[in-house]
């Protein structure tokens, strides 16, 4: 018997996990999968770029959906989806994360009753004002398969009564990130500033930022970039779409020259920066989790938690965007056990396809 599932994916962190998980879906009889990308990403080098260097599937679809406010831009996804759901008639939906595209994927399957498998379920902030929290909460409490990462969420999970259907699977983020980190490559670096080449210096420091936490309030912003240009080794920062013109107007005009602001880089290309930083400054979920595998210091740039097993001995403490709450984090020195992997062992992207099977299999 084969199953039919239906993959929706929209953002960058979307592309990496259905990589692994996709090519495990494809090694087995079990399962015809089609990709449906609701356009959420859409830059060469947020979307197509990660297909082509990961070998991703080539979705079924692209939406072409993006933009706009929250609402405008679920409302139109879930339209769209719930046409494609009908169309397609899968045995089950397959989402990841907690991005606007998981979310109208999830309400247009559930009022469709096409079970729903969710990826990274039971993740929590505990900050209703985070956008991304709405979205897990909403998806989690839908779906039917809920696979967590880590045992904490899996608690996460139970805590709102969703035990019965939720189980620990591990990171596909991991098992990505031991699969690439052989192929990892050096970037080239373009300014966003004028375009020029710019050279990968011996020691530095690896800082992304693109929550709309740090990016919507100006005040917040500029007092981000003094931080990181004060700091004593240049900073790769590849900037996010979401301000990257922005970003390269107040470059123009402050003296941020320690910076070294870039286009986005591909997966390969920003393993490599991870496994080569002296320590990562991010506020992404993603890059908080590879600085860990890594064993690389990390400083996260918000006020909340959404991974608690990454903060473990100092591996990654949470600061304001100022240069004396970045400092004190950065200088806390970290104790490193590589024996502690709460985030699985590898294979979960095996033990996702295993637990599809079973589900579907009833
Ligand atoms: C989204 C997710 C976030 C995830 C992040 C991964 C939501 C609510 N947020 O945030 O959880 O961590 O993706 O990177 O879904 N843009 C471009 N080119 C692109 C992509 C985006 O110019 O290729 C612009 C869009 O026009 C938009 C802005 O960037 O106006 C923000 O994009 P959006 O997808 O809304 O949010 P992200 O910050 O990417
Ligand atoms: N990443 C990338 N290129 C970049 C910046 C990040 O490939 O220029 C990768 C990063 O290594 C991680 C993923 O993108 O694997 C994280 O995605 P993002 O920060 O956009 O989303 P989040 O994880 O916060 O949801």
């Amino acid at each position: 018997m084969t199953f039919r599932i239906m993959t929706v994916v929209g953002a960058r962190p979307q592309f990496i996990k259905a990589a692994v998980v996709s090519h495990e879906l494809q090694g087995r009889g079990a399962f015809e999968e089609e990709l449906v990308h609701t356009g959420q990403h859409y830059d060469h080098n947020m979307s197509q770029a990660f297909f082509d260097e990961l070998d991703i599937p080539e979705p079924a679809v692209n939406l072409g959906i993006a933009g706009g406010s929250h609402a405008e831009m679920t409302a139109r996804m879930l339209v769209a989806l719930e046409g494609e759901l009908l169309s397609r008639k899968p045995d089950m939906l397959l989402l990841y994360g907690d991005t606007n595209s998981t979310l109208a994927g999830a309400l247009a399957a559930a009022k469709l009753h096409v079970p729903i498998c969710h990826v990274e379920a039971g993740a929590r902030t505990r900050s209703m004002t985070n956008p991304e929290e709405i979205n897990r909460i909403c998806t989690d409490h839908v779906a039917g398969l809920l696979l967590a990462c880590t045992e904490a969420n899996l608690a996460n999970l139970a805590a709102e009564g969703l035990s019965a259907r939720s189980s620990f699977v591990g990171d596909p983020m991991y098992d990505a990130f031991l699969q690439y980190s052989a192929k990892a490559r050096k970037p080239v670096l373009e300014s966003i500033v004028d375009g020029s080449e710019l050279a990968v210096p011996q020691s530095f420091y690896y800082a992304t930022c693109h929550r709309e936490e740090n990016t919507a309030d100006d005040g917040v912003l500029v007092g981000l970039l003094e931080a990181l240009a004060s700091l004593d080794l240049p900073v790769i920062y590849p900037v996010h779409p979401r301000n990257r013109a922005h970003v390269a107007e107040l470059a123009r005009s402050g003296s941020y020259a320690n910076i070294l602001l870039c286009q986005p880089v591909g997966y390969l290309e920003s393993v490599w920066l991870v496994n080569h930083a002296e320590q990562v400054l991010t506020d992404s979920g993603g890059l908080q989790r590879e600085a860990f595998f890594a064993g690389v210091k990390c400083t996260t740039l918000l006020d909340f938690e959404v991974w608690p097993e990454t903060m473990v001995g100092n591996r990654n403490l949470l600061a304001s965007p100022t240069i004396d709450s970045i400092s004190s984090a950065m200088t806390a020195p970290q104790e490193v056990d590589l024996s502690y992997t709460p985030f699985g062992d590898g294979r979960a992207s095996a033990r996702i396809a295993d637990a599809i099977e079973r589900y579907l299999e009833g």
